[in-house]
């Protein structure tokens, strides 16, 4: 009897487990298609350094039509106060990222004068919203802009239509390189205002110290908020900038991994620039999906085209991205590094370039032999939390 009604019960019991698998099978097949009906709001911090790549990865967002997008929106608070650190300016920054997702662009008032265009905005031209409509007239909503033509057409608008843009998007993305601690999002992570998202994207530090070299004084301000020094501009020829960007690189990964609050499930994903100059589509794909936005025929080909254009040539001006060959672009290091300098950035670096899959050279010959790979595959650095 008691055996009986135990068999039935189990049988009961496997009928709603079963019931239950089907229902969160069915609602996991059905998430992505309500998700873009009611547009439900996702806000995506694409989280970087100085050149590493992430004006591009910026411009493979910008370009969707579902995205309003601000490249580097904390660089006012920075240039407003430069004499302070980036430990100090980390609220401010913090706070300015938090009103940009929620399109309160009050926020800016802080930093700017009150009567302004559109164009006093840093890198305003690089945000495809702030390029076409309802922003500007002259081009149409998922056309794909380029800078020069909007910069001439589009920065006379006055400075509300930033804000009136960005409140008819479901997608907030903004990319900042000026955050040295993942622990200063927490409390954008937990904000019930704010369906956060993190890409932190790192690149080898050889190349990227290779084209801090290209922009020394385009960086040289920063640089000196990042040493803390009070207003004075540094050159960084002792790689201390780039050491603090290594470190900052261990603690964000190691704080969104192997020390993970439950809270940062799902919403942080590492891409190194080589795996996405090496397969863009896969990668761009990935980047989609965590994003939840969906890839059109026109951005594929349009991604294909700047991955695989002609060079323009090696372009001077610190933030342009260009069509060229930017797989090859990756290697350059290799040739223009010299090897003394090299053993100075993998000795700053170890620990970053070790914990993301970038193999030191011992050699100028090891160095500049392009058939040794030193980017190791994906699969042996990610661990189980892919
Ligand atoms: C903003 O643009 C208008 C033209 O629409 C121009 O008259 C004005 O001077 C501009 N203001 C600023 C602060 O650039
Ligand atoms: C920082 O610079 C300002 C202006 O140059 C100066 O007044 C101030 O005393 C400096 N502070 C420190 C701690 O050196
Ligand atoms: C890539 O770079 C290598 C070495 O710098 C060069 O030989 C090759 O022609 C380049 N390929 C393209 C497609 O630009």
């Amino acid at each position: 009897m008691f055996r009986m009604r135990f068999n039935g019960s189990l049988a009961v019991g496997l009928l709603l487990l079963q019931a239950v698998f089907l229902l969160v099978l069915y609602s996991r097949q059905n998430m992505p298609l309500s998700r873009t009906e009611d547009k439900e709001k996702v806000h995506l911090l694409i989280l970087s350094s100085w050149r590493s790549g992430s004006s591009f990865v910026g411009q493979i967002f910008s370009q969707h039509p579902d995205v309003f997008y601000l490249m580097e929106p904390a660089w006012h608070v920075w240039m407003s106060m430069f004499q302070n650190s980036a430990k100090v300016l980390h609220m401010a920054v913090r706070d300015l990222v938090r009103s940009v997702f929620l399109c309160d662009m009050s926020v800016f008032d802080a930093y700017m004068p009150r009567e302004r265009n559109v164009s006093a905005l840093f890198q305003w031209a690089t945000s495809r919203a702030l390029c076409t409509a309802p922003a500007c007239k002259f081009f149409s909503h998922d056309d794909i802009t380029n800078e020069k033509a909007c910069k001439t057409l589009c920065g006379k608008y006055p400075f509300d239509i930033v804000e009136q843009s960005c409140n008819t998007y479901s997608h907030i993305v903004i990319k900042e390189v000026r955050f040295f601690d993942l622990k200063v999002l927490y409390p954008l992570l937990t904000d019930p205002s704010l369906n956060l998202k993190i890409i932190h994207l790192v690149r080898d530090p050889r190349a990227v110290a290779k084209s801090r070299e290209q922009s020394k004084k385009a960086l040289s301000r920063d640089s000196g908020i990042v040493l803390s020094t009070n207003g004075t501009r540094v050159d960084d020829s002792q790689f201390q900038v780039m050491q603090e960007i290594c470190r900052s690189h261990i603690q964000i990964f190691e704080t969104a991994t192997f020390k993970a609050p439950s809270f940062l499930k799902d919403r942080y994903m590492l891409v190194r620039y080589e795996d996405v100059v090496q397969d863009p589509l896969r990668e761009i794909q990935e980047m989609y999906k965590f994003a939840h936005l969906k890839l059109t025929g026109k951005l594929e080909k349009w991604i294909y085209s700047i991955t695989h254009g002609e060079s323009s040539g090696n372009k001077k001006e610190a933030f342009v991205i260009t069509s060229r060959n930017a797989a090859n672009v990756s290697q350059a290091w290799r040739n223009v590094l010299p090897f003394e300098k090299v053993k100075m950035i993998q000795e700053v670096c170890k620990g970053a370039m070790n914990m993301l899959g970038y193999l030191p050279v011992d050699s100028a010959t090891d160095q500049k032999d392009l058939s040794l790979d030193l980017v190791l595959p994906r699969k042996q650095y990610q661990f189980s939390w892919v």
